[in-house]
C-alpha cells in the first residue's frame, strides 16, 4: 500500500508480514492466522495448532515459522477469548458449550439422537448419555472419544451414564440382533468395508458385553443416528427437564469447579491457547 492511500484510508489493521513458506505451503494461511481486521490491542494473535490435531499432517511442519511469526513485536500468540468464537459466560454450563462452541452438525447429531431416544421411550438415564455421547468429538478430541466424552461428564453424571458413553464407541463397531443394531453404513463408508476394530476394542467390547449396565451402552449405540437432515432442528432446551435432573452443574461453571476435569472444560472454552 503506498503512502498516498494508506493517508486516504486510515486504517488500524496491523501490517501483514510475509506469510512464511512453510505455513503458505501447508495451506495454513486461512487457519492459523487471525484476520488482521480483528487484531486485538493492534496486536495480530496467531494460533498453533495443538500437536494431536496436526501430527503426521503436513501442518505440523508449521511449528518453526509460527515460532518466528511470535517474535515480531506486533504479533502474540492467541490466550484467552479467540474473537473468531463466540464469548462464554463466566459459569458456562453444558448449554453454553452445546451452543456456543460445538459445530452445528455435532449439536445437531447429539440432540437428535437425544430425541429419539426419548421417542422410543427410554430412560433418562439413556437420554443424558445420548445427549453427550459424542461430546468429545463435538468439543475436544475424536480418537478415542468414548473415554474422553466419559471423563467430561463423569463428575457431573450418574457413573452408569459415564460408563455408557465410554463403551458405546467400542460397541458401535459389533452387532447386536436383540435391538435391531447393525453394525453401521457409515463405517462401511467412513472406514472402508474391510476395516476391523484393533484388539483392545474388541476386548472392551467383550468385557462390556458381560457387564451389569451393557444395555445402558447398546441403546446409545442404537439411537446413535446418523440423520443430518438440516429440515430437523432439535432445541436443547427440549432437554432442560433431563438435564436438570441427570447433570450436576457446578455452581462455578464448567471449567472452574476445580474437579479433576476442569482443564477439560477450559480447554473447549478456550481451544486455541498457546498453553
Ligand atoms: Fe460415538
Ligand atoms: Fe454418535
Amino acid at each position: 500500500m503506498t503512502e498516498a492511500t494508506e493517508a486516504q484510508r486510515p486504517t488500524t489493521r496491523v501490517p501483514p508480514h510475509e506469510l512464511p513458506a512453510a505455513l503458505r505451503d501447508a495451506g495454513l494461511s486461512n487457519w492459523i492466522r487471525e484476520p488482521l481486521d480483528d487484531a486485538v490491542d493492534g496486536r495480530r494473535r496467531i494460533i498453533m495448532p495443538p500437536a494431536a490435531a496436526v501430527m503426521g499432517t503436513p501442518a505440523s511442519a508449521s511449528q518453526g515459522a509460527l515460532l518466528d511469526e511470535a517474535r515480531h513485536p506486533d504479533t502474540v500468540f492467541m490466550m484467552g477469548d479467540n474473537p473468531a468464537l463466540p464469548k462464554m459466560p463466566e459459569r458456562p454450563a453444558l448449554k453454553d458449550f452445546f451452543l456456543l462452541r460445538f459445530s452445528p452438525i455435532a449439536r445437531s447429531h447429539l440432540l437428535q439422537s437425544a430425541r429419539v431416544a426419548r421417542l422410543n421411550g427410554l430412560g433418562e438415564k439413556v437420554i443424558m448419555a445420548c445427549l453427550v455421547h459424542d461430546i468429545a468429538i463435538a468439543g475436544l478430541l475424536s480418537a478415542n472419544h468414548g473415554y474422553w466424552g466419559a471423563q467430561l461428564v463423569a463428575p457431573y453424571v450418574d457413573e452408569e451414564v459415564a460408563w455408557a458413553i465410554e463403551k458405546h464407541e467400542a460397541l458401535r463397531y459389533f452387532a447386536d440382533e436383540s435391538v435391531g443394531y447393525t453394525y453401521p453404513q457409515a463405517y462401511i463408508d467412513y472406514f472402508g468395508p474391510d476395516y476391523l476394530p484393533p484388539d483392545y476394542i474388541r476386548g472392551e467390547y467383550e468385557a462390556a458385553r458381560q457387564h451389569r449396565w451393557y444395555m445402558t451402552s447398546r441403546l446409545v449405540t442404537v439411537n446413535d443416528i446418523y440423520s443430518f437432515d438440516p429440515d430437523v432442528t432439535v432445541e436443547f432446551d427440549e432437554f432442560a427437564d433431563v438435564v436438570g435432573r441427570n447433570f450436576r452443574q457446578p455452581a462455578e461453571g464448567l471449567g472452574f469447579d476445580g474437579s479433576p476435569v476442569a482443564h477439560m472444560w477450559r480447554t473447549m472454552i478456550w481451544p486455541n491457547n498457546f498453553l
